[in-house]
């Protein structure tokens, strides 16, 4: 059975099922043309090979920018380890680009509150994980001027009025279908979906915005973030305030070339991982290369199940080599060392 929900993501992935299910929409490549018309900017890396697959409302947020108005960026981090794996650089090296691009504010919530109620955290490790998980993000190089990150245990009460508002839209029972939450779930639980939700909403930092109520957010993230987002696209407007935009990327694959790279599994590549260490990882991740050298030169390797082409595709920028390299390995023509 496949699971793809904020606390799980298991099973075999189907992206066009996850679509329909979501009631999300595929980013077609009419609209990667509008993103270049408007922005004057070929699309990054992870658009033009559908990394970055399905949206919701990011041609609202193309009119607004073509007009001059003004939108932000919101995307996030739950501090439950002490490093940031690969697979969390897919949203914040996006969020960057999107920031240069559209010359935006990009706010990031460092939910340390959601780690301590699920994963039972210490005080002191959230705050080490926290603090060096912001070091972590700021390392991809977000522009100072236009960036605010921030941690929920700090600055919850400068929005804890947005917080109140959305908990007032949202019953017991959405929050059950939505998340899963049952009877025996505590209530801090059912209280964290509106403060997720809360950065999706302007009014939330009214030092950026001068209490604007006007500005919506655009929010990169794996789609496995989207319920809170469609929970927020349902209550933002019933407050007056614009719905959020939501850009969803695929999961980078773990080392076993399934699913998603998760901190809780063995096969993680950490950011804190030094080259030997990724070296030997990645070395023993699953190849589509043959058994023997003989075999791999005479049929080729097999590219759909390799997981260093997968983390080629992600991270190589130059479309050209990927492509060379690709149809190399394939025909045989290199090994899988
Ligand atoms: P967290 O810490 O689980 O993940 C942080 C971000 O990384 C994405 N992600 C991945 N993307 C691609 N491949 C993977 N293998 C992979 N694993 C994780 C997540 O989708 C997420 O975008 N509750 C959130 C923190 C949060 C947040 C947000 C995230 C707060 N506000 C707004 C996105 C947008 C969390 O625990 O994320």
């Amino acid at each position: 059975m496949t699971t793809v929900t904020p606390f799980q993501v298991s099973g075999e992935i189907n992206y066009d099922r996850l679509v329909t299910d979501f009631g999300c929409t595929r980013i077609s490549p009419e609209l990667l043309t509008r993103f270049t018309q408007v922005t004057g900017h070929t699309p990054h890396r992870f658009l033009r090979r559908g990394i970055f697959f399905s949206h919701r409302d990011l041609d609202v947020i193309l009119d607004r920018v073509e007009a001059g108005l003004p939108v932000y960026i919101y995307t996030g981090r739950g501090p439950s380890s002490g490093s940031l794996h690969l697979g969390h650089l897919v949203p914040f090296v996006f969020t960057k680009w999107l920031q240069d691009v559209l010359k935006a504010v990009v706010v990031i919530q460092i939910t340390d509150d959601e780690k301590f109620m699920w994963k039972g955290l210490s005080e002191q490790d959230c705050d080490r994980f926290a603090e060096s998980n912001i070091k972590d993000i700021a390392a991809v190089g977000f522009d100072p001027a236009r960036t605010f990150i921030f941690r929920d245990f700090n600055y919850v009460g400068n929005m804890y009025r947005v917080v109140c508002q959305i908990q007032s839209h949202l019953t017991v029972n959405q929050a059950k279908g939505i998340f899963g939450f049952t009877d025996s779930d505590h209530c801090g639980k059912f209280a964290f979906p509106a403060v997720q939700a809360a950065p999706a909403a302007c009014t939330a930092f009214p030092h950026l915005f001068g209490g604007r109520k006007d500005v919506p957010g655009l929010i990169p993230c794996a789609i496995d973030q989207d319920p809170y987002f469609r929970m927020s696209r349902d209550i933002l407007p019933r407050l007056g305030l614009p719905k959020c935009a939501v850009i969803h990327s695929k999961f980078f694959p773990g080392l076993s070339g399934d699913g998603k790279m998760s901190s809780s599994e063995g096969a993680t590549v950490f950011l804190t991982d030094s080259k030997a260490s990724i070296r030997s990882k990645v070395g023993r991740g699953f190849s589509g290369g043959r058994d023997t050298v003989e075999e791999h030169r005479r049929l080729g390797a097999n590219l759909e199940v390799d997981v260093s082409i997968r983390y080629l595709e992600f991270f190589l920028e130059d479309d050209d080599l990927l492509a060379r390299i690709k149809a190399d390995y394939q025909a045989g023509r290199i090994l899988s060392g």
